[in-house]
């Protein structure tokens, strides 16, 4: 997907300013969706045209320091879409790189739970019984492989990727399962199985959990390709879900308007890993998005939700010396001023994904239920709510609409919108 000459700029400062600050885990020269490759620093010669001086940067924080003098209410808002800034061969649905597919498959808190989810899932039905659908089988034919070696009768792996399906087709060939997998190629939308399924395994979850076309792609599944699909056992995993909290975030700090403007982003989040302590939550994390497979059709995907956080002092004292050492990385010398700016701002919303596979197996993106860091390969999604971080404190209220619309239109990205505004108390 080819990037916006801004983007790439901001881009390329970003790339910089992680290494300068701290260990940020931006997807970054070609960004490839929540499994981006982290590594993928670099550095172009634009950073050092577009780089505040340390001055500016402690006039800014000087700046934002002062609330006294701080308006009662401030607005915040961003809007985007599902494929913004995300690898999309077609610009409808996101896809991958064969290396967003490796840290998929490498991610230990996530296969080996949809393992064992396949596993129990198998043994609960007689042997050799059950006509199993993987959805988004990916180049690796991951779990489709797996429901195949552990007893079931035949597995049929959808795959919408071309590329994908022609490695997956080549995979199960090498590994001998020709016989039980048949590999089907194209959207699941499009295609109608020989038999309808005892259960799909369909890992098409994103950061926000919606934004692979989960809600459209189960919606018609639900109707056409299983035999029981009001049934939560049909579906691995049977819920997913997205929370969200406000989040304190380092670079928008270090780097401020005038010499950098973030509204260049134009809504499209930034995307972290979800162990980056240069995001620190301020609030208790709380539950936005639900989608129970069984239920999709009665239940509707788009949503409304008024939320209102409290910040926790608690939350935001701690933070203070994690992003001092964070800071101290980079810039010792303003480290202390910078951290007590950034741990009493917020930036945007943090959003990021949950998984419930069955009644006793979950898959958590972030620490549950607080939020704290921890290795995924799923990202933690941040938009930039405002152009300079907004000031808050313990006992400030941030009080938005999420306006989540969510097609059934497998081609139609999902979009994003939430509004609102920080109140202090
Ligand atoms: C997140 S990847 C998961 C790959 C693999 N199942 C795994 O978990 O490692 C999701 C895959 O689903 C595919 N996909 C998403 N929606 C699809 C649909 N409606 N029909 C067919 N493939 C789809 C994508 O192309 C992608 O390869």
């Amino acid at each position: 997907m080819m990037m916006s000459t801004s983007r790439a700029l901001l881009i390329s400062f970003l790339a910089y300013a992680s290494i300068y600050s701290c260990s940020h885990g931006f997807s970054l020269e070609k960004p490839t969706s929540r499994r981006a490759a982290l590594e993928t620093l670099t550095i172009t010669p634009f950073v050092t045209t577009f780089l505040p001086s340390p001055q500016d940067v402690a006039h800014a924080a000087d700046d934002i320091d002062s609330s006294s003098s701080l308006p009662k209410t401030t607005p915040i808002s961003a809007q985007w879409n599902a494929i913004d800034g995300l690898n999309s061969e077609d610009k409808k649905i996101v896809s991958f790189d064969k290396s967003a597919y490796q840290a998929m498959m490498r991610d230990q808190s996530r296969t080996p739970l949809f393992e064992q989810a396949i596993v129990n899932r198998l043994k609960a039905a007689e042997p050799d019984s059950q006509i199993v659908l993987d959805l988004g089988t990916g180049p690796f034919a991951l779990f489709a492989v797996i429901a195949a070696k552990n007893g079931a009768k035949h597995v049929y792996a959808i795959e919408a990727s071309k590329e994908a399906a022609a490695t997956a087709r080549e995979t199960i060939e090498k590994l001998g399962y020709g016989d039980k997998i048949t590999i089907l190629e194209g959207f699941s939308t499009d295609i109608t199985l020989p038999e309808k399924a005892d259960f799909a395994v369909a890992e098409i979850v994103g950061s926000v959990a919606s934004e692979e076309g989960a809600y459209a792609t189960i919606y018609d599944a639900h109707k056409r390709l299983l035999k029981s699909p009001n049934e939560a056992s049909s579906w691995i995993p049977s819920r997913i879900q997205t929370y969200a909290a406000p989040a304190s975030y380092t670079l928008q700090n270090l780097f401020l308007p005038p010499a950098f403007d973030w509204t260049k982003l134009q809504g499209e989040p930034v995307r972290f890993n979800c162990r980056d302590e240069g995001l620190q939550l301020v609030s208790n994390p709380v539950l936005i998005e639900d989608i129970s497979f069984a239920d999709i059709i009665t239940k509707g995907g788009s949503q409304q939700k008024q939320v209102t956080f409290t910040v926790d002092g608690e939350r935001v004292e701690k933070n203070k010396a994690a992003f001092l050492e964070e800071f101290k990385r980079g810039n010792p010398r303003e480290a202390e001023g910078l951290s007590v700016t950034t741990a009493n701002s917020i930036s945007g919303i943090a959003l990021w994904p949950r998984l419930l596979l069955d009644d006793n197996v979950e898959v958590n993106s972030r620490h549950f239920p607080d939020g704290g860091h921890q290795k995924s390969h799923w990202q933690t999604v941040l938009p930039i709510m405002s152009e300079i971080p907004v000031p808050v404190k313990g006992g400030d209220e941030v009080s938005v609409t999420f306006d989540f619309t969510v097609p059934t239109e497998v081609t139609t990205p999902s979009s994003y919108k939430i509004s609102g505004s920080v109140v202090r108390s």
